[in-house]
């Protein structure tokens, strides 16, 4: 039974120009112990979708699902309380924006004392500080912050985006969830942290066989660190399958499009080439295209296209378009 199981999700929200949807009929699908990722162009839905499972998006926004299952418990059906307890207990997640979801009128040291489990803790009473204190100087450690005192002393704001993800990470690691769900971990971390979160990442999901959702922009650690990636556009699931069979053979003109943006330095680049990128940029949702969303932009669009593509599957791969990029000469 998978983890995690979404069947038709949708998010809507209204505005002054009516209902707008800005997630429309998602899939996904994660089993316990795998790494999934979720990837797209900027506005695609990703952290909406995160937000949704999380189950913190506002009354402004319409969630519903045919399924959205965790752990065989239907997320929809709980009360807000009842939600609550099961995200403190089992689901953790990274947000895209640290800073503003770090409380800004508290140090950093006591959010981090707030975010240990209380059960974790063996000793006396009388050596419970001291215990919590080595804990996260232990957490802080794992995440690559060596100046422990500053930081724990420190506000957000007088800490760097860098560092304030970093303590995120240490939070969300510290109760041991059965599912992480990272937006964006490491964007605003520097380069040589970055591989130290991922293997932090992959010791949680090796050892304590944590589930991971990985939204990412960058698909060199989406090719790296995930087992199955699932592509969005425009509010929509455009393909999904494993990983690298999707790199090697992309069926949708978006995931095509999307693989080849990615620099490959084995092959020689002229100086100052341009990476092939789609033209255009992703539409507005009030103003939609008809019949496939990325039409205005595909190279491959023809008359048939204005007609919604719906999901087939081939070869193991997801994928909704009239004229995938399916080499025909291969065995199905
Ligand atoms: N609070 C909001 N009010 C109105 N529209 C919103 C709000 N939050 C998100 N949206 C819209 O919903 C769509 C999806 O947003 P979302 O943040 O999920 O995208 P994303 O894929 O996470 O993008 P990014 O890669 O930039 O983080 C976008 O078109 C965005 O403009
Ligand atoms: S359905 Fe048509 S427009 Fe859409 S991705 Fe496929 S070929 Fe392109
Ligand atoms: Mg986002």
């Amino acid at each position: 039974m998978p983890l995690l199981d979404i069947r038709n999700l949708s998010i809507e929200f209204d505005s002054p120009h009516g209902r707008i949807r800005a997630v429309d009929r998602v899939n996904l699908s994660i089993n316990p112990g795998e790494i999934l990722g979720l990837v797209g162009e900027s506005g695609s839905g990703k952290s909406l979708v995160a937000k949704a499972i999380m189950g913190i998006l506002n009354d402004r926004w319409h969630v519903s699902a045919d399924r959205l299952r965790y752990n065989g418990v239907d997320l929809l059906s709980l009360s807000a309380k009842e939600r609550r307890k099961l995200m403190g207990r089992e689901i953790a997640m990274v947000f895209q924006e640290p800073k503003s979801s770090l409380d800004p009128n508290d140090t950093v040291g006591h959010q981090l004392h707030e975010s240990l489990p209380t059960d974790e803790c063996k000793v006396s009473f009388f050596q419970q500080k001291k215990w919590r204190n080595e804990r996260i100087r232990g957490l802080l450690h794992q995440v690559g912050i060596r100046d422990h005192e500053r930081v724990m002393k420190s506000y957000p704001h007088e800490l760097s985006e860098g560092v304030c993800q970093k303590v995120m990470i240490a939070m969300t690691i510290a109760y041991k969830p059965r599912l992480l769900i990272a937006d964006e971990p490491t964007t605003v971390i520097e380069a040589g942290a970055q591989a130290q979160i991922f293997k932090l990442f992959r010791k949680l999901n090796q050892l304590n066989e944590v589930s991971i959702l990985l939204i990412t922009h960058d698909l060199e650690h989406v090719e790296s660190w995930t087992e199955s990636i699932t592509v969005m556009y425009c509010g929509q699931t455009v393909e999904s399958g494993l990983t690298k069979h999707i790199f090697k053979q992309p069926f949708h003109p978006y995931t095509m499009a999307l693989l080849q943006s990615m620099p490959h330095f084995d092959e020689m680049l002229g100086h100052k080439s341009q990476l092939t990128t789609l033209s255009g940029c992703v539409p507005s949702l009030q103003h939609l295209p008809i019949g496939c969303r990325l039409g205005p932009r595909c190279p491959r669009a023809q008359r048939k296209c204005v007609q919604v593509p719906q999901m087939q599957k081939s070869r193991g791969h997801y994928f909704s378009c009239h004229f995938p990029l399916i080499d025909d000469e291969e065995p199905s």
